[in-house]
């Protein structure tokens, strides 16, 4: 570390003891970071994010050797996700420690837990804890049910003086969430998909992992599993690539302004329709996707269309997170 992120994780630190927000990278997205252990500090990343107090948050540690001071349970399959997943993208969900408050778990009897593999992240993390085993409670540092950031600009730009600091490390690796998965009740369930893929997590566990996903009543409440969840401004829709040239075309004869996100370069015939292209492999695609969509967003365009990926696993967070952007909107191929 150069003496200049020296200089910025002492202030962090500073901060953060003292109650306020720190925004900081990881390889995810970007997080909005207080001390997991001070309620009144909590309570400001509610309020700068406008998000509902009920909505629990995941708390981030420097390493797993703080698991026990957060989960009051450590079930074999933490032990084994931890020693194979963390620092990752990883985030595993156990039953709390006394003491957690109910602030960052949103009044439940679990805690969502994860290792960040950012340097910036296991510096401040690691400073942050010192000789203890603090946690920096962070959901991703966006307005309530907009699209997460994945550089510094963008949080600026969407918090603004709401956070003291923003740490800036960068354009995010991986870009979409992390994994979610529920070890609190016994099985193991997918509760939000991530560059870590159920079948992964299968392997180690060396047994099956459940989808979850969709909050029903008596299971914890995951805001990431909301519908409307991950939603630029601007209508979007998801077409088919079959269908997609005409819908843009049909769009624009309707007198919209069009953009379209789609993995292949544009044909002659979408003429001067705003087009980006994304990445054809399923990684590249998530690293692009949020600043694509923020980027089309603020086009001024009034439709963004984009083209359905593939129904593989690999590219199952990403679909996740186009249908939560489009909130449920496909628009099917009528011929
Ligand atoms: O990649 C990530 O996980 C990023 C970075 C900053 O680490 N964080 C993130 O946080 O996405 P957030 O708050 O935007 O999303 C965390 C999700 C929410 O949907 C929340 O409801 C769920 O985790 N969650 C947290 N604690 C939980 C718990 N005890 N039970 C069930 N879901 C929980
Ligand atoms: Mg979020």
């Amino acid at each position: 570390m150069s003496q200049g992120s020296d200089g910025q994780i002492a202030r962090a630190v500073a901060l953060l003891r003292a109650g306020e927000l720190v925004a900081f990278p990881t390889e995810t997205v970007y997080g909005l970071g207080a001390d997991a252990s001070n309620p009144r500090a909590v309570a400001k990343i509610f309020a700068a994010k406008g998000r509902p107090a009920d909505h629990p948050l995941i708390v981030h540690l420097a390493s797993a050797a703080a698991l026990g001071s957060w989960a009051r349970e450590l079930p074999p399959a933490a032990e084994k996700l931890a020693a194979a997943f963390w620092p990752g993208p990883l985030t595993m969900i156990l039953k709390r420690a006394a003491g957690v408050p109910d602030a960052v778990t949103g009044g439940q009897d679990t805690v969502g837990l994860r290792v960040p593999d950012h340097p910036l992240a296991l510096a401040l993390l690691g400073a942050f804890a010192g000789t203890t085993h603090g946690g920096l409670a962070a959901p991703s540092a966006n307005r309530f049910g907009r699209i997460s950031p994945t550089t510094a600009a963008h949080v600026r730009a969407e918090l603004g003086a709401a956070v003291a600091l923003v740490l800036d490390g960068g354009a995010c690796a991986v870009g979409i969430e992390s994994t979610i998965i529920d070890l609190s009740r016994g099985g193991a369930v997918l509760l939000r998909p991530g560059a870590i893929a159920a079948a992964a997590l299968a392997r180690v566990l060396g047994g099956e992992v459940e989808e979850g996903g969709v909050a029903t009543a008596g299971q914890p409440r995951v805001s990431g599993s909301l519908a409307a969840h991950y939603a630029p401004a601007t209508p979007l829709q998801l077409v088919p690539g079959a269908a997609l040239i005409d819908a843009a075309i049909a769009a624009r004869a309707r007198g919209l302004r069009v953009a379209v996100l789609a993995r292949r370069s544009p044909p002659g015939a979408a003429g001067d329709l705003l087009w980006h292209q994304a990445s054809a492999e399923p990684a590249g695609y998530a690293h692009d996707l949020y600043a694509a969509l923020r980027q089309l967003d603020a086009s001024g365009v009034e439709l963004i269309l984009v083209e359905a990926v593939p129904e593989d696993p690999p590219w199952g967070a990403v679909a996740d997170r186009l249908r939560r952007a489009a909130q449920g909107a496909v628009v099917q191929d009528e011929t």
